[in-house]
């Protein structure tokens, strides 16, 4: 295994090799420090704010894709191969102000200003990737973005204006990139008592979890960002996997969608709107853009967390993993994977390489409970995957977070729904034997009674709208 411990990267236009001092150094510390370049802002240092805001390049096929990312969580290293531009690098040639930040200026968009270079670097990578500036568009692209003082119409305003200033032109960067985004070589930078690997393919990575099984491995990082900057967590190994292509991958097939653990949200949330559209709308309700744009599906199941929104809805699915390490390779169902709290079925030097989800006439359903509707975690969400014949449910699953110590499916309320037509009767007897599946817990998120209640009006709201429509087709009295 060749090993390079430099770091190589384009910062606006210009090539920057680095040798890390600290593998838990993050690119927001580099560019504040190093690199001096203090107009990227730091607010929460959990990637909630967006004030760090910048944009990430990456090369696919024969143009560069940008994406807006939160720097605080981003580790240095992951942006090896990359492009970045911060908000010192959005200025046209001749340094004037480009559109999205004369529009701010125009709309007066800005207050204190300390939020606005990462609303400046939302709306570029909005403006660079050519998304659509209507309001809804906007609001989902800003929705990672905290201001205090100016209020969101005047940005809005200025985001729906961009466009019509003159563009500027920009540096083109394919064939940099390309260079330094090729490298072969196995990333391996060390610090007095810390090391950090990015294998480039699937057995390196086997080779270094056989050595070091109990290594950290690093998707995303937005989970495991927050250890570091919230915890001041030290991980003495860390292994990325943005490197390994093998675990990158989306393909539909007549069975179902096989995506690789390291496919982020922004690579599968199109596929997965487009067989489930309740999917889609739980993937837009996860997280921010620059949090989707990072995030895994791979981390967040791994993560094992009660309240992760992916697991409800892949279990309702009948998802399955591919587990491997050196030697060996597994499949389970996902609603196995969950041992118990913070435990997962998941070996030493063991990983998730793959998720397959089934596809068929099953019929989902997905509901989200939280505080805000951006950008915040469940209390609850319930998933229910579903087929209805004669008026009788055929087919089901129905499972939540936010419910045990795991994500979990709903075995005991499954059996008394199954086979039956979904009257008000029956629903009545399915809310009670809720309690016999869960107890939730009372946390800062909600109290247990809570949770009960919203589990019981989210599966009478599926199955009574179900009944309306079965009622409404006839299909009912069949
Ligand atoms: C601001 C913010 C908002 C968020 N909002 C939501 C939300 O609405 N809903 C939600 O569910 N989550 C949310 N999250 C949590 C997080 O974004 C997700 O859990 C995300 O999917 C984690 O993926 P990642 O690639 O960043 O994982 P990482 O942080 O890289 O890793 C997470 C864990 O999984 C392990 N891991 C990663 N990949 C593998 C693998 N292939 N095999 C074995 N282990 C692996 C890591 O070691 C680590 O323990 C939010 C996070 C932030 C910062
Ligand atoms: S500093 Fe708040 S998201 Fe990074
Ligand atoms: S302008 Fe002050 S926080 Fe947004």
């Amino acid at each position: 295994m060749s090993r390079s411990a430099h770091i190589q990267f384009i910062l606006n236009g210009q090539l920057h090799q680095v040798e890390p001092v600290d593998t838990h150094q993050t690119l927001l510390q580099y560019l504040r420090g190093q690199a001096a370049l203090r107009g990227t802002k730091e607010g929460c240092a959990e990637g909630d704010c967006g004030a760090c805001t910048l944009v990430v390049g990456e090369l696919s096929g024969n143009k560069i894709v940008y994406r807006a990312l939160n720097a605080c969580i981003l580790l240095l290293a992951q942006i090896d191969g990359c492009e970045v531009i911060s908000v010192e690098g959005v200025q046209d040639k001749d340094g004037g102000l480009h559109p999205v930040q004369q529009a701010l200026v125009d709309f007066h968009g800005s207050q204190c200003g300390f939020c606005t270079p990462g609303f400046v670097m939302s709306l570029y990578a909005h403006y660079r990737n050519g998304r659509p500036a209507d309001r809804e568009s906007l609001k989902t692209a800003l929705a990672g973005n905290l201001c205090r003082c100016t209020g969101y119409g005047p940005i809005l305003a200025a985001g729906q204006a961009m466009y019509n200033y003159q563009q500027p032109e920009v540096m083109d960067t394919v064939s940099l990139l390309r260079e330094i985004a090729n490298n072969e070589l196995v990333l391996h930078v060390a610090d007095d008592d810390n090391q950090l690997f990015a294998p480039t393919n699937e057995s390196e990575l086997q080779q270094l979890l056989q050595q070091y099984p109990t290594a950290t491995l690093w998707a995303g990082g937005t989970d495991a960002g927050l250890w570091i900057t919230k915890r001041l967590a030290r991980l003495p190994t860390i292994i990325m996997l943005g490197k390994i292509a093998e675990l990158n991958f989306v393909r539909q097939t007549s069975a179902g969608i096989h995506m690789g653990a390291m496919a982020r949200y922004v690579d599968v949330c199109d596929i997965l709107a487009t067989e489930w559209p309740a999917f889609g709308e739980v993937i837009r309700r996860t997280g921010s853009v620059q949090v989707r744009n990072a995030g895994t599906l791979g981390g967040n199941i791994a993560n094992g967390s009660p309240i992760g929104d992916m697991a409800p809805v892949l279990i309702a699915l009948g998802a399955k993993l591919t587990l491997a390490k050196q030697g060996s390779t597994r499949e389970i169902l996902l609603e196995d994977f969950f041992v118990a709290y913070g435990q997962q079925d998941l070996g030493p030097g063991e990983y998730v390489r793959s998720i397959f989800i089934p596809t068929g006439s099953a019929q989902l359903a997905t509901w989200k409970i939280s505080k805000r509707f951006d950008q915040d975690i469940s209390a609850v969400l319930g998933a229910f995957c579903f087929s209805l014949a004669g008026g009788r449910i055929t087919e089901l699953r129905i499972a939540y977070g936010g419910m045990a110590a795991t994500p979990k499916r709903a075995l005991a309320t499954e059996a008394v729904l199954l086979g039956q037509v979904p009257s008000e009767e029956i629903l009545a007897t399915a809310t009670l034997s809720l309690a016999e599946d869960f107890t939730p817990i009372s946390d800062m998120r909600a109290s247990s009674s809570y949770r009960m209640q919203s589990a019981q009006a989210l599966l009478r709201k599926t199955f009574s709208a179900s009944h309306v429509y079965l009622a409404k087709t006839g299909a009912a009295d069949a």
